[in-house]
């Protein structure tokens, strides 16, 4: 339900986050009429900016974020006539009673819903919801937002956990995965579910694997210092990549409620099967950028990037698990993400089983088998890649052919961007598509052994030329079992 009035704190509000996607996001829903009719927008930060500063600041970063074709001046006058900005030093208790002054200062204070996004270091997660709690502000309408990563290992996301908990109840708490905000991953449901031609198929009756690829162009930028603590494993792969593998695998719900899709992910969570020592090493490749070719443009080294070498840090995974249930034994499910690769593009395919009898003689194995290609970005779609017979007098001669679906194309409008999406869910009180506490704890528990066997182990991340697509032992992991990685479409 949409609230009549809301006031949306975002901690770090002068942060990257916030100016190139909370605040681009919450214009979009201002311009489709779609915020409280009383709401404010409060950044909180440590720059020593008023009100008129930060909305220069936000100004200039819609200007940058957002679509030409979308910004009018009169609605970014409107929009920036939201925005406040509280210049705020976490140790000075003055500070926190100017935030407290200003949530309580306008009509009808008790009635807004209050949205804390706390956009910062997970370290202060819990000491800000603390300060929340004792400045007198968290009420039962109130929420909090949290941004991954939730802690670096099982125990830290515990404490993160447990300290945000002893102030927000756990269905106020927001654990953001933007992926689950994207329309393509959102239509993974929909696919699956709202459609029968699929889902008998969906099992390991019919499906040899599944791949699942994030690949970026980007390198790690101005975000090295986060980067170097985290690596691809830790800042891809234990959410976003398992989020993906989750809606795959998961089981249909018996409606979509805000307990029923999230019950059913962690059922895939738990179900993933163990890594051994032995299995990281046989069933894990890291790799780190060396400088190459983007796009045709030279970039420069993980470490370049970094500033310093002696890094150990991994910027691509490949890794191949299983989910261990009666639906999907023995299926392989590929994962693989990777910075600075040879292009940036996400896809989830679905590749089947041969037909078990081949009727044309001497077509065996011509051609590859019936493949789905989910395109999560950019071109967010599907394709279903098939064999047909090419026209001719000459006899069955078959041939791959696709069908091609691009949501752009079909539905002629603006996908919106996943936070726009996310937020307004935040806003309305509906965390149906936020991570619960159980799912991150059981996705570090899986990822755990991975990050404590490579901790240990006296190798180091592979190397590969930036702008390829990762190195070379990434294909062997299919290669060894007689697959190879589909090229995304
Ligand atoms: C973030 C990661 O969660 O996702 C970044 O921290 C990554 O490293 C980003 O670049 C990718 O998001 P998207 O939406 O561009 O695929």
């Amino acid at each position: 339900v949409l609230p009549d009035t809301c006031d949306f704190t975002v901690f770090g509000g002068t942060g990257d986050l916030a100016l190139r996607k909370l605040l681009p996001a919450l214009y979009h829903r201002d311009l489709e009429g779609q915020l409280p009719g009383d709401y404010r927008i409060l950044g909180v930060s440590m720059s020593d900016l008023d009100a008129d500063g930060w909305r220069d600041q936000v100004r200039a970063a819609l200007r940058t974020h957002v679509d030409p074709t979308d910004l009018y001046d009169g609605a970014i006058d409107r929009f920036l006539g939201r925005l406040h900005h509280l210049r705020l030093d976490a140790q000075n208790p003055e500070d926190w009673d100017r935030l407290h002054a200003l949530l309580k200062d306008r009509p009808n204070p008790e009635a807004a819903v209050r949205v804390f996004y706390l956009a910062v270091a997970p370290r202060l997660f819990g000491a800000i919801c603390q300060r929340l709690d004792e400045i007198g502000v968290v009420d039962e309408h109130a929420r909090v937002v949290l941004e991954k990563p939730i802690g670096h290992d099982l125990a830290s996301a515990r404490e993160v956990n447990d300290a945000v908990g002893r102030v927000f109840e756990e269905s106020r708490i927001f654990r953001i995965d933007h992926y689950l905000g994207k329309e393509s991953v959102q239509n993974l449901l929909v696919t699956r579910f709202a459609n029968t031609f699929l889902e008998p198929l969906w099992s390991s009756h019919w499906v040899d694997h599944v791949q699942i690829t994030v690949s970026e162009t980007v390198g790690v930028g101005g975000r090295g210092a986060y980067y170097d603590h985290a690596g691809a494993l830790r800042d891809m792969v234990q959410n976003h990549l398992l989020q993906l593998l989750c809606l795959v695998a998961m089981e249909p719900p018996t409606y979509v409620g805000r307990e029923t899709v999230r019950d059913e992910k962690l059922k895939v969570l738990q179900a993933l099967k163990p890594m051994t020592p032995t299995d990281v090493d046989h069933d894990t490749v890291r790799g780190r950028y060396a400088a190459g070719l983007v796009d045709g443009e030279p970039v420069p080294s993980y470490s370049d990037d970094l500033g310093h070498s002696g890094s150990r840090t991994e910027t691509f995974v490949a890794l191949k698990t299983e989910v261990q249930n009666w639906r999907w034994a023995g299926v392989p499910f590929y994962l693989r993400t990777g910075k600075r690769m040879d292009r940036r593009v996400s896809e989830i395919v679905v590749v089947f089983k041969q037909p078990p009898h081949s009727m044309f003689p001497g077509a065996e194995g011509a051609t590859p088998p019936n493949r789905l290609h989910i395109l999560v970005q950019p071109d967010e779609g599907m394709r279903l890649h098939l064999t047909a017979k090419e026209p001719g007098p000459g006899g069955y001669r078959l041939r791959p052919v696709s069908l091609d679906l691009r949501y752009a194309a079909a539905f002629d409008v603006r996908l919106p961007d996943a936070y726009e999406r996310l937020l307004m869910d935040v806003i309305r009180g509906n965390p149906t598509l936020f991570m619960r506490r159980d799912e991150v704890e059981a996705a570090w528990t899986w990822t755990e052994p991975i990050l404590q066997r490579w901790a240990s182990s006296p190798d180091r991340p592979k190397r590969y030329a930036a702008g390829t697509d990762g190195p070379t032992a990434a294909a062997t992991l299919l290669e060894r079992d007689g697959r190879t990685w589909q090229e995304p479409d």
